[in-house]
Formats: structure tokens, sequence, C-alpha cells
């Protein structure tokens, strides 16, 4: 609301839906989209929105005052998993889920707290209660065989991605000057002279260096550090590889019976 109109995952998935039955259009049915869909990769980064613009904003919504920071975040792991079975009806089978980071680290929530340069220790609080609750899901998932599908958890909180170990020099301010109001820079503004030492590149958003690095972390993370959970990416995706090999198996099998 304060940020304007929100395509709610709800909305986005019907949306995914109209773009599935173009792809069975186009692959011929149901089945050979859905076929198609079992191999791909599905990265659910979702939630940050539902505090730094809702829970923390009481001014504007009621969350904080109707639900406790337990209650609030098994409301939101309830809303992710009816959402992710509904995907799972449209065919995906192997799903990233992120972690929420630490909330009170953004450059705007230590301006608004005027807290020196410092985290926010109480806006830190709901992610870590956040993220167990996470954690528990891609765990619930992963045992219902009926499901056939791997989550799997990153830990965006993880002590293995040490902002200031992996070499950033700023990680409390923005690489661009930003506005108070969303965050966002002040058009024709002079950014920072060299983004790739900011972990922030406006008041919330990392900048392309940060993202680049969880990426490469959440894709390989060889020492079980923590930081993904059960596996890293390149594990889900080599899974991935021997069910398709299955399937193929299984199409052949009834080709032949029925030729
Ligand atoms: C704020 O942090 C700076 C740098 O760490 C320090 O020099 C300064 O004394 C701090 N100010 C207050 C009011 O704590
Ligand atoms: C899921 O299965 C694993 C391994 O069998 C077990 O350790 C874990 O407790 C189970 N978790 C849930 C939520 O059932
Ligand atoms: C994520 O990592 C942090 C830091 O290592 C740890 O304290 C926290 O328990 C982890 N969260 C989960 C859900 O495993
Ligand atoms: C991150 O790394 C810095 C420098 O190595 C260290 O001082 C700090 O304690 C670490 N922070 C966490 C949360 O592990
Ligand atoms: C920008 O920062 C990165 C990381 O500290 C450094 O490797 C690079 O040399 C810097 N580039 C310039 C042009 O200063």
């Amino acid at each position: 609301m304060t940020l304007g109109f929100v395509i709610s995952l709800g909305l986005q998935l019907k949306n995914h839906k109209d773009i599935v039955s173009q792809i069975a259009g186009k692959l011929g049915s149901v089945d050979k989209a859905q076929q198609y869909l079992n191999k791909c990769l599905y990265y659910v980064n979702i939630g940050s929105n539902d505090y730094i613009n809702n829970y923390f904003l009481p001014q504007y919504y009621p969350t904080s005052h109707i639900y406790n920071t337990e209650q609030y975040a098994e409301v939101l792991i309830q809303e992710l998993s009816s959402n992710l079975l509904t995907l799972h009806e449209i065919g995906a089978r192997k799903y990233v889920l992120v972690g929420l980071g630490l909330l009170g680290c953004t450059p705007n929530a230590i301006y608004l707290h005027g807290t020196n340069g410092s985290c926010v220790d109480e806006e830190n609080a709901p992610a870590y209660i956040y993220n167990v609750k996470l954690k528990s899901l891609v765990d619930n998932f992963n045992n219902k065989s009926s499901l056939d599908s791997k989550f799997i958890f990153i830990n965006s909180t993880s002590e293995s991605n040490n902002q200031s170990s992996d070499g950033f020099l700023v990680t409390n301010a923005p690489c661009c000057p930003s506005r108070l109001v969303d965050g966002g820079c002040i058009p024709d503004e002079r950014p920072c002279y060299n983004r790739s030492e900011y972990v922030f590149w406006d008041d919330f958003h990392p900048t392309d260096a940060w993202n680049q690095l969880v990426a490469i972390g959440s894709y390989d993370d060889p020492y079980s550090s923590g930081y993904t959970y059960p596996m890293d990416i390149k594990h889900l995706v080599e899974q991935e590889t021997k069910i398709e090999l299955e399937f193929i198996n299984e199409n052949t099998l009834q080709l032949s019976v029925s030729s």
C-alpha cells in the first residue's frame, strides 16, 4: 500500500498458470508441459517486504498489533506453504527457498534507528525466527515422498556470508545517495566511486557484487558450511538430471509397450 500496487504471490501463481497453459499449447499437452517444468529450478526468495514494508510499519499496518513475531512468522510460512503446493500442482519439483537476510542491517534500518552504523538487533530477531520455520518446512516437504520433490533452504543469516570478511569495505551505507521515503537512489545524484566495495546499492537492495557472491555460495557450497541445507544448488540440479533420465526411460518403456 505505501509503495503502490504489489502483485501478491497468489496472483503471480495465477499468472504463471496462464503461461503454463501457453507452454502446454506449444508442446502439445499439459503432461508434456509438466514434464518440462519438472526439470526447472524454482528459486523462491520472498518475505523481507512482509517485514520491512508491513510488520515494521505499525503506523500503516496492524500486523504487529495482531501477531507477535513468532505468530507472524507462522502465518507467513503457512501462506508460503500453501502457495508452494499450488506451484507443485503446476509442475514444480525442484525448489530453492531463500531465508530472510539480516533485516536490521539495511542502511535504512540503521539510519531510521540512529544506531550509528550498527545493525538493529530487534529487526534481525524476526529473521532468525522465520528462518527456523522455513528450514523445518524444507524438512517436512522433503520427507513427504508423495510430493516427489526436492527442496533446499538458503540460510541468508549464516556466518559463512560475512560481509566484512568477504572483503566489502562498506557494509552499512548505500553506494548511491538514497531517498528516505522508499530507500531508492535519488535520480541524477553521483553514486559511489567503486560499487564493488559496497554491500548495498541503495538503502535496501544489495549491489551486484554482493548478489554474485550469494549466487556462487548458494550454487557451490562444498564444505556443508550450513549456508545451504540439506545440499547446494549444484547438487539439487544433479538430482534433477537423475529424475529426468528415469522419465526418459519410462517414456521409452511406454512407447515400446504400445508399439
Ligand atoms: C559513531 O561511530 C563512530 C565510528 O565508529 C565513532 O567514532 C563515534 O564516536 C560514534 N558516535 C557515537 C555517538 O557513538
Ligand atoms: C525428515 O527426515 C529426516 C531424515 O529421515 C529426519 O531426520 C527428520 O527429523 C525428518 N523431519 C521431519 C520434519 O519429519
Ligand atoms: C543460520 O546461520 C546462523 C549463523 O550461523 C545460525 O545462528 C542460525 O541458526 C542458522 N539458521 C538456521 C535456520 O539454521
Ligand atoms: C565477520 O568477519 C569479521 C572480520 O573477519 C569479524 O570481525 C566478525 O566478527 C565476523 N562477524 C560474524 C557475524 O561472524
Ligand atoms: C574496486 O574495489 C574492488 C574490491 O575492493 C577492487 O578489487 C578494485 O580494484 C576496485 N576498483 C577500482 C577501480 O578502484
